[in-house]
């Protein structure tokens, strides 16, 4: 099969990474991918949101199968786009891909459907935004409604820090459109635990339960990011834990995107806290978590090309996926200043020395014109160990990452233990 994966970061080099060990997969490309991508696909100088060229493409080239994994195209539609032009596609339609791209959707649905999540008010008015702030109190959660690279969520600890997330949300329009709805929200405490499952519409499978770090630096401080590392399994996600989501939230949800015509094929990010009152739903993606998706799919032993057929077929009953036992690491390798600001272009070494370690996977490289692979995003590398648990896992992802270097590098150096 001629199989495109659209995307370019460690989680598009994880999935790359997996379906080159399908027999299935004779030819592998990825859209725009990067430095490391291009060691297992053929990369294509394509834009992951350029829907109309990334559709003309894969007809032109004959493509078998493609893999959407970033929430930007999904949110328009490119899943849709491609089965219009006859092409099988892996990823929601845009009208269950809503469950990431508007908060205000998703938290309706679990009202309606009674799945477990934070109380919660949707505003389009500032002033009465405003006043349902002061009348809650601190902590409270203000969240832009839609897309906003996982920035768009203030834990406010006080009712003068909500009001300024919610001014530069509606007024000062921080993250554009996206902010002109915003949901408010009890602040729920408790561990955080990350389930993604597959989903073929209506059958839904669990993968590995896991943990990102979203801070920048250690001891969970300094600003949100995409996440500077991750880990599965949890060991809090307990079989008592997992017995509850997949009765209370995980089928429910996808039974309810069913009900309300919306059938979701594709993988379910479910963003759990595990409150002294039970699980409740942080949020949903719609997509593949990054970086959890690295250790994620280090662990798996079945064939991911047979998985998102099945998806795609709603066949995912008669697929036996199977995990490998122990556990598995990521570290984020991230540019000096991210999230905020950093420099690109300096070339990384030791990354021969570190991949006979462990897998490395990049998310913001490329090549300069002297063929040095350069820092090329904020996340740059992931390295991801397995081991025989949790501790020797994150110990051969760290002795990996040791070589590697680069102007200005910075890692955590508390993964997987806080
Ligand atoms: P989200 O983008 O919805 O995942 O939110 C980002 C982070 O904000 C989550 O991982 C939580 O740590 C935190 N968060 C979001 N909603 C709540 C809530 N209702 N109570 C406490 N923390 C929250
Ligand atoms: N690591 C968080 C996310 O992918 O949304």
């Amino acid at each position: 099969m001629k199989v495109l994966v659209v995307g370019g970061g460690g989680r598009e080099h994880a999935i790359c990474w997996k379906l080159a060990q399908s027999p299935k997969v004779t030819q592998l490309f990825c859209a725009p991918g990067n430095a490391g991508i291009a060691q297992v696909a053929t990369c294509v100088p394509i834009k992951a949101t350029d829907v109309d060229g990334m559709v003309k493409w894969a007809v032109e080239n004959k493509m078998d199968f493609v893999m959407v994994a970033p929430d930007d195209p999904l949110a328009l539609g490119m899943v849709d786009a491609l089965e219009a032009a006859g092409i099988p596609a892996f990823g929601p339609r845009a009208n269950a891909a809503i469950i990431e791209a508007s908060k205000a959707f998703s938290k309706e649905l679990m009202k309606k459907y009674n799945i477990p999540t934070a109380r919660y008010e949707t505003f389009t008015d500032l002033d009465k935004a405003l006043s349902y702030i002061r009348e809650q109190g601190a902590p409270i959660v203000v969240k832009a409604d839609g897309l906003a690279l996982g920035k768009g969520v203030v834990v406010a600890s006080t009712v003068e820090e909500a009001e300024t997330a919610l001014r530069e949300m509606m007024q000062d329009k921080k993250f554009g459109a996206s902010g002109s709805t915003v949901v408010i929200e009890e602040c729920m405490v408790g561990p955080e635990v990350t389930v993604l499952a597959f989903c073929d519409g209506e059958h839904l499978v669990p993968m590995l339960s896991s943990q990102d770090h979203k801070r920048a630096y250690d001891g969970n401080k300094g600003p949100n990011t995409g996440g500077m590392g991750a880990f599965c399994p949890s060991p809090n996600y307990t079989p008592e834990v997992a017995e509850f989501c997949v009765k209370n939230i995980f089928q429910p949800t996808v039974a309810a995107l069913k009900a309300e015509g919306r059938p979701f094929k594709g993988v379910i990010y479910f963003g759990l806290m595990l409150t002294k009152d039970g699980p409740r739903v942080v949020e949903y993606n719609a997509r593949f978590g990054d970086p959890e998706t690295q250790p994620i799919l280090s662990m798996l032993d079945t064939d991911l090309m047979d998985i998102f057929e099945a998806c795609v077929n709603s066949t995912l009953d008669k697929v036996d996926i199977k995990w490998k036992d122990g556990a598995a690491c990521c570290i984020v390798l991230a540019s000096g200043g991210y999230p905020v600001s950093y420099q690109s272009g300096y070339p990384i070494s030791g990354l021969d020395e570190a991949g006979k370690k462990a897998t490395v996977f990049h998310a913001g490289t490329k090549l300069n014109d002297k063929g040095e692979i350069v820092n090329a995003g904020g996340r740059v590398l992931g390295v991801t160990a397995t081991g025989a648990d949790l501790p020797d896992a994150i110990a051969k992802a760290y002795a990996a990452a040791k070589p590697i270097s680069w102007t200005d590098m910075h890692m955590r150096t508390d993964i997987g233990k806080v």
